[in-house]
């Protein structure tokens, strides 16, 4: 095995694991610790922006985004690889008594039936994505996708993530707290596979609104070409 292909692997198994602990302790001050779902989404389904009855959540945490989902009618499957995550998201999808269906895989490990979803959300998990698994992840987005379906995807700004370049990921053995993208590099990778309908930082919202919004955090809406 070369040793890019051992950092590869190295890096993969400790972001994994980094998330088991991370979602045990619910008291953490973190940001997306509540239940909230993103203004962006809320604007998307207000403007009818989103399309269709099946919905696939990657990274679910929570699960905040997914019941805000299912609220508005879509029948959704929610993914993530942490345990304790998937234990709090099916607490709260259990109370919310909602079209849930939580998951608890690696979005690489699951199998998706291509063309399944009509719309497709990603609020914080690809910037957790090491980077030799960046294109196989747009292209999953994709595939799992029916021709013309919708994907979202919240995202660091340089200025809210970690700017490592990528060979530095592999000597740190880390992505940090997850990477900082700038708009030129996502509309690049996402483009190849997308149209990008939206393009704008997510829009403060005050502490303890209805609705999650960080402006270090981009937010874009894209169509399956
Ligand atoms: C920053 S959290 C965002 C959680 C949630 N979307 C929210 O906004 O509240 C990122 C989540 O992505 C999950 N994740 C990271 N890589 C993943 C992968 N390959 N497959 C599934 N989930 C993944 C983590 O376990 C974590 O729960």
């Amino acid at each position: 095995m070369s040793k890019r292909s051992i950092d590869e692997l190295h890096l993969e198994i400790t972001e994994r694991s980094n998330w088991q602990p991370f979602y045990e302790n619910r008291e953490r001050a973190c940001p997306i610790f509540v239940l909230a779902p993103d203004e962006n989404l809320d604007e998307w389904v207000r403007a009818g922006a989103l399309e269709g009855q099946r919905a696939l959540d990657i990274g679910c945490g929570n699960a905040r985004n997914a019941i805000y989902l299912a609220r508005q009618g879509f029948a959704v499957d929610a993914v993530d690889q942490s345990a304790s995550a998937v234990k709090w998201a099916r607490e709260e999808v259990g109370k919310a008594g909602v079209a849930v269906a939580v998951h608890c895989t690696s979005i690489f490990d699951r199998e998706l039936r291509a063309g399944t979803y009509d719309f497709a959300y990603d609020s914080g998990c690809f910037h957790h994505i090491p980077p030799h698994q960046r294109t196989r992840y747009v292209h999953l987005v994709s595939s799992a996708l029916k021709p013309g379906g919708a994907f979202g995807l919240v995202c660091f700004t340089p200025e809210g993530g970690n700017n490592f370049p990528d060979d530095e990921v592999y000597e740190r053995g880390s992505l940090g707290w997850g990477l900082g993208y700038d708009e030129e590099r996502l509309r690049h990778l996402w483009g190849a596979e997308f149209d990008i309908l939206v393009f704008r930082r997510m829009r403060n919202q005050p502490e303890g609104a209805k609705l999650f919004g960080k402006d270090f955090l981009w937010t874009m809406l894209a169509r399956r070409k």
